[in-house]
């Protein structure tokens, strides 16, 4: 999809409400986790360089509607000024005579932090309105929120129709990334996909067969998938009841061409804790008395062995119980080999989504990849093939 970027806007002397994602953690009041805000520096600092002033919209947790005090993005503000290495104004609402004022006080180069838009019902009802009161603040509109732009709403999605608008850095570097990995990826394609439950990632499973050449299914959900093949899993972490929509995955997935990859062997343990005695059993062979916590060592040999023939991989999700060792091993080695490949330039890998980048990162893995996303559900929704509402409103 075609979008205008930074470098076709010119911000000299002129206010730019950009959408940025604040969503951090938070821990013990301070921000415990910052690459959200780092990742938006480029865009902030390109509109500060190029004589612009800079009005951040972003929302923080699930406010829904109500002016909640533990929700001020207030508590953000000291670590973007921190990571910017200047001040950051801040104005107690994201429209109004409060927003105005702090906007009308800005030089060239200044930045201001706008209240949680989510204060607002309207934000999450994408109403006009309130795309208008915010849109009024300012002469262009920046997007570099792409892990918040699967949602419609009035900062990602209406406003984007009321202002000259582009994409941020960000976002810029977030769709190429996705775009050569699964939009026209250099094959084969092989994609990890774990996590707890296949009925969360039904959509996912079903675009997936689709566009990639090798699906390898790890986590809880391959115990449900080796269920549905008539294999016990003793007392695992399964959805029995998704026993024929799982056959149903892999009878489609033939049908596509798509080779879907389940553990040949897995380890199991009795109890689900950090260093429990465990053992490696054959896939058809979990005990009754006995849970699956991660791939055993020949399917983590063949993950290892499949990865070296394909040339893109798109990972969501990890192999197993990956925060209690030594139930993380599968995912560990696997994510490790990624990025060696990736060293040698043999692989283009992304990831995305929920726990994946922290299993990554414990993997020490994570920078090793081709690109790591900042998003959670919108990673999941572009891989469901969904079009993310913030994105296509940039569509130019
Ligand atoms: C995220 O953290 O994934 C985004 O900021 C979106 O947050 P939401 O799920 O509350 O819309």
């Amino acid at each position: 999809m075609a979008f205008k970027t930074l470098d076709d806007m010119d911000f000299a002397g002129k206010v730019a409400l950009v959408r940025v994602d604040l969503n951090v953690p938070v821990e013990n009041g301070a921000v415990s986790d910052t690459t959200r805000i780092e990742r938006v520096l480029p865009t902030i600092r390109h509109i500060t360089q190029a004589g612009g002033k800079v009005a951040l919209l972003a929302h923080f947790a699930r406010p829904k509607g109500q002016r909640v005090p533990e929700m001020s993005l207030a508590i953000v503000r000291p670590a973007l000024e921190a990571a910017l290495g200047q001040p950051v104004g801040f104005a107690e609402d994201c429209v109004g005579i409060a927003a105005k004022r702090a906007v009308a006080g800005m030089a060239p180069g200044d930045v201001v932090l706008l209240e949680n838009t989510r204060f607002h019902a309207g934000e999450e009802r994408n109403d006009p309105e309130l795309a208008a009161a915010m849109a009024a603040l300012g002469e262009l509109y920046v997007n570099d929120a792409f892990s918040a732009a699967h949602r419609a709403h009035a900062s990602t999605e209406a406003i984007a129709h009321q202002l000259p608008a582009c994409a941020g850095r960000l976002m810029e570097a977030e769709l190429t990334a996705l775009d050569r990995a699964l939009g026209d990826p250099v094959r084969p394609v092989a994609a990890v996909v774990g996590g707890a439950k296949v009925s969360t990632k039904l959509d996912l499973l079903g675009n997936l067969i689709t566009r990639v050449d090798h699906l390898i299914i790890g986590g809880g959900m391959a115990n449900t998938f080796l269920a549905a093949q008539g294999h016990p899993v003793g007392t695992s972490l399964c959805e029995h009841d998704m026993a024929d929509t799982a056959r149903a995955v892999m009878a489609q997935a033939s049908d596509a061409g798509c080779t879907l990859h389940l553990p040949s062997d897995v380890v199991v343990a009795r109890e689900f804790a950090a260093g429990a005695a465990h053992e490696v059993v054959a896939a058809d062979a979990c005990p009754d008395d006995a849970m699956i916590l991660d791939a055993g060592p020949e399917a983590q040999a063949a993950i290892i062995a499949l990865l070296g023939t394909c040339r893109t991989l798109v990972w969501n999700g990890p192999l197993g119980a990956f925060e209690i060792a030594p139930f993380d091993t599968a995912t560990n080695a696997c994510a490790r080999e990624a990025a060696r490949l990736t060293a040698e330039g043999a692989l283009t890998s992304v990831a995305g989504g929920g726990d994946t980048v922290s299993a990554l990162n414990r993997a020490g893995a994570a920078a090793g990849f081709s690109y790591v996303s900042t998003a959670g559900g919108a990673f999941l929704e572009w891989m469901e093939g969904k079009t993310l509402p913030g994105v296509a409103a940039l569509g130019a």
